[in-house]
């Protein structure tokens, strides 16, 4: 039978967007970021740019220049200022045009250029650099003032060792895929444990998973404001747990054995939903 402890009713979800979920999401290791160049990825197929300001903070902006609309791929960063490679047009870390006079040329475009100019400004999504691991709270809306944003939920309740799990302790790496899938879909099938000894029988080195062994456990499910955790234990109670995964909406999934301070293997799945497919 499968057991059932449901500590809150759930709410109404009061963080989704269109097509999924707002949040904080993991965008990538820190050292993927450099003192150089802009890093560039996209979100629900918002093009966006993440750098290192003058004070080293992340900035994560679109990736689209406010004078003429060129990307920042291939621009660089000089002196903490974002560079644009069309024009030169440099930004501060709040995002304002410090070379104004240089992108301004009222005969090309017409006599209100100026005017137009110096009001161009980045559009910007908080990111913070945290354990190693870069961070956006992402709701499809940035904007030109970072204290805008309404931030509906603290990051902390997302980070690994805020239940008790020390990474510093760990041998660890790190691999990026491409999953050509619906998002939601492979949340699914992250956190879809039975499709393990039939699917991933033979690469798990694991006696208890292969698909002479496909088996159905009993399942504990713990619901919280913030997460979602699963305990998949033995129908025989003697040999005990299997594994646990924890779902951190919007996007991180943790998979581990045993309690989180002790266990021996731990994956982490950050999904980054590229479209808004
Ligand atoms: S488009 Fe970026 S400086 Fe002109």
């Amino acid at each position: 039978m499968i057991k059932k402890t449901l500590s809150a009713k759930p709410k109404k979800p009061d963080n989704q967007l269109k097509n999924g979920l707002l949040g904080w999401y993991a965008i990538c290791s820190s050292k993927d970021i450099n003192n150089k160049k802009p890093y560039n990825f996209t979100i629900y197929n918002e093009p966006l740019v993440i750098y290192k300001d003058k004070e080293s903070n992340l900035r994560c902006v679109k990736d689209l220049c406010p004078h003429r609309g060129a990307s920042f791929i291939g621009g660089e960063v000089i002196d903490g200022e974002l560079v644009c490679p069309y024009h030169g047009a440099r930004y501060s870390s709040t995002g304002e045009c410090t070379n104004l006079s240089r992108i301004t040329c009222n005969h090309i475009v017409d006599s209100n250029y100026d005017n137009y100019a110096s009001k161009i400004h980045l559009y910007q999504y908080i990111c913070k650099e945290i354990g190693g691991y870069v961070y956006i709270y992402y709701n499809g809306k940035a904007k030109t003032n970072l204290s805008d944003f309404v931030v509906a939920d603290n990051i902390n309740n997302r980070l690994l060792n805020s239940y008790g799990f020390d990474i510093s302790s760990y041998k660890y790496e790190e691999v990026v895929v491409d999953f050509k899938c619906d998002w939601a879909r492979i949340i699914e099938n992250h956190l879809d444990i039975l499709h393990l000894f039939w699917v991933h029988g033979d690469t798990i080195p694991d006696n208890d998973v292969n698909r002479d062994v496909i088996t159905s456990f009993n399942q504990e499910i713990t619901r919280e404001e913030n997460q979602i955790e699963s305990k998949y234990k033995y129908k025989d109670k003697s040999k005990g747990e299997f594994i646990r995964i924890k779902f951190l909406p919007p996007g991180r999934i943790v998979i581990y054995k045993g309690e989180p301070e002790e266990a021996r293997y731990i994956q982490v799945l950050d999904h980054i939903p590229l479209a808004k497919k």
